[in-house]
């Protein structure tokens, strides 16, 4: 609460980033130091990490081979405008892992996601852009939409006027719905995540990304599947999971271990559009045949090197079976105290991430998960989990388990859950 008072003073609402203040009910806790599954905060007190900073640090905090990736580049030099061979190999490694060609690389997955909506502009010669009720794809302005009562409008201040004419909102696997969207063939771009992970998790039913990417393919409208969190349910994410064949694939969070680096990647027609201006940039201020691209930190060689080392040697087939044997552990641990305590709950889970509801089935699309939340009773869990020293995940997220957790890990965790449900029911 110190520090925290102290940089009120040269920060708006005492935090370096506003979302460090909005995402918890309580004030944030201020971090010194991470190791593995766990944090410690600056009066000492240890976390178990069962949010992994939304993702972010999936390959655990501090993991030796990418300290030790970073260490030995920045001793070389960190920033040049310039490539190096780490981005090659981390490209090559990506369209091996991912089934697609072509990748470039961001520092967000925003960003990553803003650019992919203006080469989709470009290529279809259309502007709107169909996201799934519920979603969250980063801070570009186009994306910043919501439903109200029926009606797609800005969802949130400072964005500008007319932006909800170029949006479309549909329910997450509802394949009629988003036939009828594409119907008129003017969409652009569908942006969606594989499973939803922004409004607890909500799994594809069957067939729905057939029909997605039947739909997509019918109505001249291309398809960006959104991995930047979902890529740590599967080596190769849903996309290799299920066979998915987007025109995009968005990463980015815990690709190089929460060292800001994102990447998306493209089939080689679409890269031929990222093609060189048909004059050279001899003036600034003027207009360039090209689609708007790029930012220099974007590529960065420490950005890439902590990105090869978090993929080749964190990131690995093993660690994902390992991970994902561990999530179901947790869903197990996360049902079984439900029903001793006789609740009509439920849990969905996919490899290392899972979500629990407070409704007998896990909704399928936003609207189903907005109305089975309670924000109280999350807040309530995470605060009784906190003093208690676990980490919970974000209301909108759940549980994830990292690369660092062990068993005895997500029993402590499941058992506090029992704890939490025994205390109040
Ligand atoms: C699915 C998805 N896409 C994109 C983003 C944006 O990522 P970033 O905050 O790194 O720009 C997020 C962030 O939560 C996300 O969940």
């Amino acid at each position: 609460m110190d520090l925290q008072e102290r940089a009120r003073q040269s920060m708006p609402r005492g935090v370096p980033m506003a979302w460090m203040d909005d995402l918890y009910e309580h004030p944030p806790i201020w971090v010194a130091r991470g190791e593995g599954a766990r944090f410690t905060d600056v009066d000492g007190h240890t976390y178990l990490d069962m949010y992994v900073a939304d993702m972010s640090a999936f390959c655990g905090h501090g993991p030796a081979a990418v300290a030790d990736a970073v260490a030995h580049r920045i001793k070389r030099g960190n920033q040049f405008l310039l490539p190096g061979e780490d981005s090659i190999i981390v490209a090559e490694h990506l369209a091996g892992r991912y089934g697609l060609p072509k990748w470039q690389f961001t520092s967000s997955a925003t960003q990553a996601n803003t650019e992919v909506i203006r080469l989709a502009r470009a290529l279809t010669g259309r502007e709107i852009v169909l996201v799934f009720d519920g979603k969250y794809h980063g801070e570009d302005d186009q994306t910043l939409v919501v439903l109200e009562n029926g009606a797609v409008v800005p969802e949130m201040r400072g964005l500008p006027a007319g932006i909800e004419a170029k949006a479309r909102i549909v329910q997450f696997n509802d394949a009629d719905a988003l036939e009828a969207a594409l119907a008129p063939g003017d969409v652009a771009l569908v942006l969606a995540e594989p499973a939803m992970t922004n409004v607890g998790f909500l799994l594809p039913e069957p067939g729905f990304h057939e029909r997605l990417r039947r739909a997509t393919r019918d109505a001249g409208t291309l398809l960006a599947i959104d991995e930047t969190h979902s890529m740590v349910c599967a080596y190769g994410g849903f996309t290799r999971e299920l066979g998915l064949e987007p025109d995009f694939l968005t990463l980015g969070k815990s690709i190089a271990a929460g060292v800001p680096l994102a990447a998306y990647g493209m089939r080689d027609e679409i890269a031929s559009l990222i093609a060189p201006p048909e004059e050279s940039r001899v003036a600034m201020g003027v207009v360039v045949d090209e689609v708007s691209t790029g930012g220099t930190l974007f590529g960065n060689a420490l950005s890439m090197a902590a990105g090869r080392a978090a993929l080749l040697d964190i990131l690995t087939e093993d660690a994902f079976e390992r991970t994902a044997a561990l999530g179901e552990q947790m869903a197990t641990g996360l049902r079984t105290a439900i029903e001793g305590a006789g609740l009509p709950w439920s849990v969905a889970q996919y490899g290392s991430h899972g979500s629990y509801f407070f409704v007998p089935d896990p909704p399928v699309d936003g609207a189903g998960a907005r109305a089975a939340d309670d924000p109280d009773l999350r807040a309530l869990i995470r605060v009784f989990m906190a003093n208690r020293g676990v980490w919970e995940s974000g209301w909108w997220l759940g549980p994830t388990v990292s690369v660092a957790h062990g068993a005895d890990d997500i029993d402590r965790y499941a058992g506090l859950f029992g704890e939490f449900l025994a205390a109040v029911t």
